[in-house]
């Protein structure tokens, strides 16, 4: 994908899936959700970079138990839109996790590599617990078996932009969830 204009970038926006106020609502929901699990507790919310940036800014904002925020960075290798099941952790987190209920926030689960291999490192650290919240969940692309704890949108196998997803980089600032167009532009 090569983007030149305005008329490029647009051209790769198929359809609109899940709209702001969408995204909004199941955020709101999901945050009751989590200070009902951790009633008082505090947690460390774990951002997987750099999809997760836009989730975690809203998700951290609908959340009332006591907070920190801490940031990693895996890298999960693309062919294209296909991932081609390498996972490197380019970016650790800062916090000695055996300190905190962790909870991992996502942007997508997609063959379930990343997160397969984030929790996998991460408990070998002994957290004192751990769970997964994720905004998009792609089960029909599952390579490696994984379950969210929290999921707060279940798709088809579209490749998805918007809110913090990329393709090529590009589309993580939109406001919404859209179908990528894979057409040649
Ligand atoms: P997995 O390791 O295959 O589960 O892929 C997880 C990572 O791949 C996500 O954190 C995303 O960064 C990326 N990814 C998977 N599907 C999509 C998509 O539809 N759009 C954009 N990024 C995606
Ligand atoms: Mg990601």
């Amino acid at each position: 994908m090569d983007i030149k204009s305005v008329q490029d970038f647009e051209k790769g926006i198929k359809r609109v899936l899940i709209t702001e106020e969408q995204i909004k609502n199941a955020i709101k929901e999901a945050g009751k959700e989590i200070d009902k699990l951790y009633d008082g507790r505090p947690i460390l919310l774990v951002s997987i970079l750099k999809g997760a940036f836009v989730f975690m800014a809203d998700l951290a904002r609908a959340v009332s138990v006591p907070c920190e925020i801490g940031f990693m960075c895996a890298k999960s290798y693309y062919n294209g839109t296909s991932s081609c099941g390498v996972v490197q952790i380019t970016m650790d987190l800062e916090q000695n996790v055996k300190d905190y209920h962790v909870v991992i926030v996502e942007d997508i689960i997609d063959t379930g590599r990343t997160l397969n291999d984030v929790c996998k490192a991460l408990r070998t650290r002994n957290p004192i617990s751990l769970h997964v919240v994720t905004l998009l969940d792609k089960p029909s692309r599952r390579i490696v078996e994984f379950e969210p704890d929290i999921s707060l949108f279940t798709i088809e196998d579209h490749f998805v932009i918007g809110y913090g997803l990329d393709c090529a980089e590009y589309y993580r600032n939109l406001p919404y969830i859209a179908e990528f167009n894979n057409e040649k532009l």
